[in-house]
């Protein structure tokens, strides 16, 4: 099999190590002659690339290790580019998440307006990510996990459409997990799903063995009273308390259309007040990621990195990331892994715009995703989708063509937000924060 070489952008990123831990431990699958790390932060990259550079070198020595900010050295000769950038970092989350509260509106990294807020810093930086990937390795791939994943997919639809980027989500994944604990299977893949929705706003319409039998009536029984609640040891990047209250939550969520069984993030669509009246506002989720797994990350990378060894390490392999594998090596080896990605429409599901980003399951290859019709959905699910995805484009509108007027548009169109007047305030508020990274907006 042919050794690959790889470029994780954002290189600094607290999922970095877990994802270097699970490649090793998928070598078999995926070879890899060189992984290489790139971020435009060095002394934030130097923490973890020097304590990942110490893994590699235990566990797979011939491996060829280079951490670099210059754009050139980390996008020659690579074959795939994992990219999980964070523009403006743990500290604009906080504003994102922290200024819509103050509004009484909710504060979240991917929904509503901290999500949009978010996706006017990071369309540029993924852009430019593309762009260097195109410049110097044309043949290659870009997995793409930095968010929010639904606007940053709708903007490389619009603004770079013959890029070779696949968008993927792991919360699918993290759930299909819990799935399988609570109908007592192995492993995820025991299953076979249907689904369709946006990013962080979809719905599993079947769930069967591979034998094709039906496991919708055991999941609906517990989901009914428990949400995705189930024994959480090792839901690993999804076992804080407030992801378990998250997979709690579930169970109202599920209420409104017990057909189907939902994603998460719903939630923050359907009970946006019970959010905010559950969430402190001086101590958001970026407060507990700062102080719980970006601490526990560093402090660990610090010392391997001073100690030249792993000895005793607590850095655990993100056995959930392997999905990041399977997809590699579905465009590698021309597997035909079917995967939930986010894809152009175009068809997939019948009765909706054929141009909106939608996750669905695909079948994947070679030459990328082929989406697997999903047919016609419910007008309840469609009237939503049609509302989310309208705000979606026009944020990328609102970047491609610096408009005030459409951000203020999308932000009004959010079901997050109550009104026009909280819309503007909230934007100007977002606008003033931003200042050093979203365009000029006229
Ligand atoms: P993090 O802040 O720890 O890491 C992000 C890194 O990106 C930082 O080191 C930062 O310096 C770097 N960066 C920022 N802008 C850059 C640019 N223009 N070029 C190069 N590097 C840049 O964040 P994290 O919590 O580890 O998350 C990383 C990303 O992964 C986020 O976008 C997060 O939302 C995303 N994520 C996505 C999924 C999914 O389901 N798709 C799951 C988990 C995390
Ligand atoms: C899930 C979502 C990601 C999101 C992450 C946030 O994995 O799929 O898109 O970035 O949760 O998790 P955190 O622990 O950073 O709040
Ligand atoms: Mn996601």
């Amino acid at each position: 099999m042919k050794k690959h070489s790889i470029v994780i952008a954002g290189g600094g990123s607290t999922f970095t190590p877990g994802i270097v831990l699970m490649l090793l431990d998928n070598l078999d699958r995926l070879p890899i002659r060189q992984i290489k790390f790139y971020d435009n932060d060095e002394a934030r990259q130097d923490i973890v690339a020097d304590a990942c550079e110490v893994i590699i070198k235990e566990k797979a020595p011939e491996i060829n290790v280079v951490k670099t900010i210059d754009p050139k050295t980390a996008f020659t000769d690579v074959d795939f580019v994992m990219a999980h950038i964070r523009v403006g970092k743990y500290k604009m989350r906080e504003m994102d998440e922290k200024i819509p509260l103050k509004y009484g509106v909710v504060g979240q990294e991917t929904c509503g307006p901290g999500g949009m807020s978010y996706g006017m810093r990071s369309i540029g930086g993924v852009l430019e990510l593309v762009d260097y990937m195109e410049k110097y390795s044309p043949d290659a791939w870009m997995l793409n996990y930095s968010n929010p994943a639904a606007i940053v997919a709708e903007a490389t639809r619009k603004l770079r459409p013959n890029a070779k980027i696949l968008n993927i989500c792991d919360m699918p994944i993290s759930i299909e997990n819990l799935m399988a604990k609570i109908l007592g299977l192995k492993s995820r893949k025991e299953m076979q799903v249907r689904y369709y929705g946006l990013n962080h706003f979809g719905w599993w319409t079947s769930i069967t063995d591979q034998a094709g039998n039906d496991l919708m009536p055991v999941l609906k029984a517990h989901v009914k009273d428990n949400g995705y609640a189930v024994d959480f040891t090792d839901a690993g990047q999804h076992v804080d308390k407030s992801w378990q209250d998250t997979f709690k939550k579930v169970k109202d969520v599920y209420a409104l259309a017990p057909d189907t069984l939902p994603n998460t993030y719903l939630k923050y669509y359907f009970y946006p007040q019970d959010e905010v009246e559950k969430t402190d506002p001086d101590y958001t989720r970026a407060n507990q990621v700062m102080d719980g797994r970006e601490k526990h990350v560093f402090t660990e990378c610090k010392r391997i990195a001073e100690n030249q060894s792993t000895e005793g390490s607590t850095l655990e392999i993100d056995e959930h990331a392997s999905y990041i594998v399977d997809l590699a090596r579905a465009i590698a080896y021309n597997t035909g892994e079917r995967m939930l990605l986010i894809v152009e429409n175009n068809g997939a599901i019948s009765n909706f715009e054929p141009t909106a980003m939608v996750e669905v399951p695909c079948i994947v290859g070679k030459n990328g995703p082929e989406p697997l019709t999903q047919g016609e959905i419910p007008r309840f699910q469609k009237g939503l989708m049609e509302q989310q995805v309208a705000v979606e484009k026009l944020v990328v509108e609102a970047y491609a063509e610096g408009s005030y007027q459409k951000l203020w548009q999308a932000l009004t169109l959010s079901r997050t937000v109550p009104n026009a007047r909280v819309a503007k305030e909230l934007l100007d508020e977002l606008l003033e924060a931003n200042k050093d990274f979203w365009p000029t907006l006229k």
